[in-house]
């Protein structure tokens, strides 16, 4: 039987050693996130949200515990390997738009160069149109708003063949409007049964959440569905 859990997380833990100390990211966080529908990662600042997402997104290893990614684990790997497993299967969208993005490069050579990151052929025009941006592909990055760019974020991770959709406060930078658009882009992903994992403190993204995970003080609080 197929494993129904994208991810499964036990006992992990994140330290920051800092010249004061070490300051704890994370900490013994056990959790199991299914393969499909929104996963929201809710906390004040510090609570370890974005920790926790880069330690998903395999762009750091844990300092503890194990987590095991499509039915492996991932402690084992080497970092060539994680390198390719987070190029072929994690797309990470930052809450800064610019820090997603080749600015000198146009629209559609974004995506063809996400595509070409994870060896992968895409067709442009078919990606803009399912992500509401029609006619944009010679366009140059400046030319979109905020709300633009971050739905284009989105379609680098889809050019890449991403299952697995990691963004961390995709909304915070961006006004009402903008962050409306990336609303209605995360809608669709979960719709396409894409595993979209979100954190956030904008409540109506955690209201869109399939399940929710409280952290506080780097610990999980709670989860609920
Ligand atoms: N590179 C780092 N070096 C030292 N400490 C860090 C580092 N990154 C995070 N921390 C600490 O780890 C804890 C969790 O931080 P994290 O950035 O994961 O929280 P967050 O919930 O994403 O906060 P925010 O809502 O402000 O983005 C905090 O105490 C933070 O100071
Ligand atoms: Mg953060």
């Amino acid at each position: 039987m197929p494993d129904e859990m994208i991810f499964r997380l036990s006992g992990v833990g994140v330290d920051y050693p800092t010249a004061a100390g070490t300051v704890p990211g994370i900490r013994d966080v056990t959790l199991d996130v299914p393969r499909a529908g929104m996963t929201v990662f809710a906390g004040p600042s510090g609570s370890g949200k974005s920790t926790l997402l880069r330690v998903l997104a395999l762009v750091e290893p844990p300092t503890r515990g194990e987590i095991r990614f499509r039915g492996r684990e991932t402690g084992p790997l080497r970092h060539a390997e994680r390198r390719a497993l987070r190029r072929e299967h994690l797309g990470l969208v930052f809450q800064n738009p610019p820090d997603n993005l080749l600015p000198h490069l146009t629209v559609a050579d974004n995506l063809v160069a996400a595509a070409r990151s994870a060896r992968r052929t895409c067709r442009p025009a078919e990606i803009l149109d399912r992500l509401g941006l029609p006619g944009t592909g010679a366009w140059p990055i400046a030319a979109l708003s905020g709300g633009q760019q971050q739905r284009l974020a989105f379609g680098c991770a889809l050019a890449r063949g991403c299952s697995v959709i990691l963004a961390d406060e995709p909304t915070s930078q961006l006004d009402r409007a903008s962050a409306d658009l990336v609303l209605e882009t995360l809608r669709e992903l979960v719709a396409q049964e894409f595993a979209v994992l979100v954190a956030s403190h904008d409540d109506r993204l955690i209201g869109l959440g399939t399940r929710v995970a409280r952290l506080r003080g780097g610990a999980l609080a709670g989860v609920e569905r």
